[in-house]
């Protein structure tokens, strides 16, 4: 038996407690697939995919690997054009049975994935919303810190977070998120009672995520003092707090006396996607290959993490550094 065996594993059917966390459009077939067969869980984001791409991605990562993948739903309705209900039914029919759902609520969706055996997970920030979760019959808990990269749900940390939610809801398994990005963090998570560990930012530096070049050089070069939270790009999905690094765009509004309205540049076209659609200063888009212009100027989502996560490695072998780091540093507190 490995010694990483947690409820987590057990109840997924992981090699190891480790998830690649959602990023956005930044997963991926190749990510999630490559994770997979590492032993560790995949996870495609389809919240900004329509229903054909949604389709595509989980069949190319269905080909792709054996392995244990799930997808993630953003539930407010503010962020996406896809109803929830409609990933859901979409997701079902190609055979998913994890969903993880965050910046909402997953109740209305469980009796349906229940029905099809599907496990559920749900992104919460504090102990109340952790209770009210498994009250309603989500499966597994994702506690996700205020450090954590991309949008964020908590105004706590994920040190005090973890044991508060372990503590509230003892029964359930609950995967730690925010400020992780090597084995010695898996350590403190599973220390504090978590049974996985949930990496975003660390794993953007790996050769199979789908980000742009000078993100990935951002991320790589940034320390953990880089990261700013605030609501600023918030056009696409407004008035949700997330956490990215400083850039131009971040400097400028906040040399300005970071105005809610008129900010610096507003409304002007920093760069655009490879089909030719311009992507204006506070919008929310995620720099993706092929993307041209400004890239630097769109929101860089990273977490505090960013200061840990200075080398780029294939996934699977991110994964196996991670399990081997984390076995040494439950051993080196022993
Ligand atoms: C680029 C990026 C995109 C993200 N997109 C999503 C998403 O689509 N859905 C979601 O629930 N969380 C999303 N997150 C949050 C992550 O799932 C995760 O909670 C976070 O990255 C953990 O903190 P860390 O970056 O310190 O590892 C995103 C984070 C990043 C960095």
């Amino acid at each position: 038996m490995s010694r990483l065996t947690t409820t987590l594993t057990d109840a997924l059917g992981l090699d190891v407690p480790i998830v690649q966390a959602p990023v956005g459009s930044a997963t991926c077939p190749a990510l999630a697939a490559t994770v997979a067969d590492a032993g560790a869980l995949g996870m495609l984001a389809v919240t900004w995919r329509d229903e054909a791409a949604t389709r595509e991605v989980i069949t190319e990562t269905n080909h792709r690997t054996d392995g244990v993948f799930g997808v993630n739903i953003v539930a407010d309705s503010d962020a996406k054009d896809v109803p929830t209900e409609t990933h859901v039914e979409v997701c079902l029919d190609e055979g998913i049975d994890i969903f993880s759902f965050s910046f909402g609520d997953a109740a209305p969706y469980i009796e349906q994935i229940h029905s099809h055996d599907g496990t559920i997970l749900q992104t919460v920030g504090s102990a109340a919303e952790a209770k009210a979760a498994v009250d309603a019959g989500v499966d597994v808990l994702v506690a996700q810190g205020w450090e954590a990269g991309g949008h964020v749900q908590s105004t706590v940390a994920t040190l005090p977070l973890v044991p508060r939610i372990v503590d509230a809801v003892p029964d359930t398994p609950v995967i730690a998120a925010g400020g992780i990005a090597d084995g010695r963090g898996i350590a403190a998570v599973l220390t504090l009672g978590a049974a996985g560990a949930w990496l975003g930012t660390r794993f953007l530096a790996t050769e199979e995520a789908h980000v742009h070049r000078r993100y990935r050089q951002r991320v790589l070069g940034a320390d953990e003092t880089e990261t700013v939270y605030s609501a600023l790009f918030d056009e696409g999905w407004p008035d949700v707090p997330h956490r990215v690094l400083e850039n131009t765009t971040v400097a400028d509004w906040k040399a300005a006396g970071q105005p809610e309205t008129e900010r610096p540049g507003g409304g002007e076209v920093v760069a655009e996607t490879d089909d030719g659609t311009p992507i204006r200063r506070y919008e929310d888009s995620l720099a993706v290959p092929g993307i041209d212009g400004d890239v630097e100027e769109l929101p860089l989502y990273a977490g505090q993490s960013a200061g840990l996560t200075q080398t780029v490695q294939s996934a699977d072998e991110l994964v196996n550094t991670l399990t081997e780091e984390t076995v040494e540093a439950l051993e080196r507190a022993n």
